[in-house]
Formats: C-alpha cells, structure tokens, sequence
C-alpha cells in the first residue's frame, strides 16, 4: 500500500508493468510474424493458442491487470507532473528531453485506442464481420482461417492505415519507456545511460519494423492468400 501512495512506488510500478508489456509485445511480433509462413504457419499459431483453453483467460486477465495498473499510474504521475511545473516563466526552459519523452501520454493514449480497435478487428471480430476468421470458411485442415482474415484486413487502406500510424507511436513509446525502466530502477549510471538510451531506441526500431512489415507487404501484395 505504501507503495502505490509513494511517487517512487508509482513509478516502480509504471516501470515494472511496462517492462512486462514490452515482453509481450517482442513475443506478439514473433507470433504474428508466423504469417509470412501462410495458412500454415499463423493458423497453426493462433489454434496451438486457442487449444491453451483456460489457460488463455488467465493470460488475458494477467494482461488487462498490467494494462490498467500502467495506464492508472501513467495518467496519474502526468497530472502529478504537471500540477508541480513552475508557471509563470515567459519562455519554457527546455531540459534535456526529447520528443518521445515529452509525449509519452500522448502516444499511451494512443496505443490504448489502437488497442482496443485491434481487439475489436482481431480478437471480438466485430469491426469488419465480412472477413472475419468466425465468418470464413476454416482451412484446409479445418482450423480458423486468420491468415485470410489477416490478410484480406491489410489489403484495406484504411486498416493498414490505422496499424501503420499506431506502430508509429508504439516506435516512440517504446524508444523512451524501455530506458525510463533503467531509470526508474536506478540501474544507470551517468556512463551507462547512453547505452540504455541507445538499446531503448534499437529495440523501438526492430519492433517499429517488424509489425509494420506485415501491413505493408500484405497491402503491396508481396504476402497474399
Ligand atoms: C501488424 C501488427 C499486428 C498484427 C498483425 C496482430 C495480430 C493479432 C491477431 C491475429 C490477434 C488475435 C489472436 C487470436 O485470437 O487468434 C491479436 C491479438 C492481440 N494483439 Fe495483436 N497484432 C498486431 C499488433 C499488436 C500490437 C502492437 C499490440 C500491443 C500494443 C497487440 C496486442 C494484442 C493483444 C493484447 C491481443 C489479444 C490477445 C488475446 O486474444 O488474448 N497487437 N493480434
């Protein structure tokens, strides 16, 4: 309890939650990068998944819990920042910042919107009914067919539009919240700052690349069914 009342504990929490984020988002490229491979590969993917039964809810309900937790706090330590800047100066003295780190509940809020449409479009299947996996004819190993819906989804502007702009945003979250963690937890030194700083930005860019890949190769036509 006297965790979550601290501001130190907060940002603990911000950092511990996101780190985990983070991993599932690594582990959600390597997933879904399964596509290229066709039918064969992210059909088989997405049923070794659903076949985890039970399991999938508890992965589902640990996922909501570090959404909510990081999401809370995040807004809360904003407000908490803002209520103690200075006013009054005719010119804003710039820290050392950058444009990631002086946005990052921008691109948070951001990326929960784009969250919530990609459950909406992938997971509930609602967005666009017409294409879903729950619509189509299953494969022909008679198992969902989310390459087709996956594939079909990208070749429409305005939904490789909407993932590509959020990749956007997930590139400059990720470059600054993944050095923020060292931070946080103290393990930088004045030395090993810019490493971190560098590792941060080298893994926003490799997941920056990695997922826009997929919209972009399906909407080009270089991955279709
Ligand atoms: C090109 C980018 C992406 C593609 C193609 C993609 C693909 C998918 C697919 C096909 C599913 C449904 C899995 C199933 O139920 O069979 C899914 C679920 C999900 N995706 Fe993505 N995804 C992408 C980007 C992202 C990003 C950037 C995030 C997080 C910031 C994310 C978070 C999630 C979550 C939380 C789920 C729900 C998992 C569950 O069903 O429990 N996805 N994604």
């Amino acid at each position: 309890m006297q965790l979550l009342n601290s501001s130190v504990g907060r940002k603990i929490i911000m950092a511990v939650t996101g780190l985990l984020l983070i991993s599932f988002v690594v582990i959600h490229l390597l997933g879904n990068s399964s596509v290229f491979f066709g039918a064969d590969g992210i059909n088989a993917y997405a049923k070794h998944l659903h076949d985890l039964g039970p399991l999938v809810w508890v992965f589902r309900l640990i996922m909501l819990t570090l959404f909510a937790l990081h999401i809370w706090f995040g807004l809360q330590l904003t407000l908490e920042n803002s209520a103690a800047k200075p006013i009054g100066y005719a010119q804003k003295k710039r820290l050392r910042t950058t444009f990631a780190a002086e946005t990052m509940i921008v691109s948070g809020v951001a990326i929960l919107a784009f969250v919530v449409y990609h459950l909406l479009h992938f997971t509930v299947q609602v967005t666009n009914p017409e294409i879903s996996a729950g619509n189509l004819p299953l494969d022909a190993m008679n198992r969902p067919d989310v390459f087709t819906m996956v594939v079909l989804s990208f070749q429409k502007t305005f939904i490789a539009l909407v993932y590509a702009v959020a990749m956007l945003f997930l590139l400059f979250h990720v470059s600054h919240g993944f050095q923020s963690f060292f931070q946080t937890l103290g393990l930088n030194s004045k030395k090993s700052l810019p490493v971190f700083g560098k590792i941060s930005k080298g893994l926003a860019l490799v997941l920056f690349v990695g997922y826009l890949s997929i919209p972009v190769l399906i909407f080009v036509g270089l991955v279709k069914i």
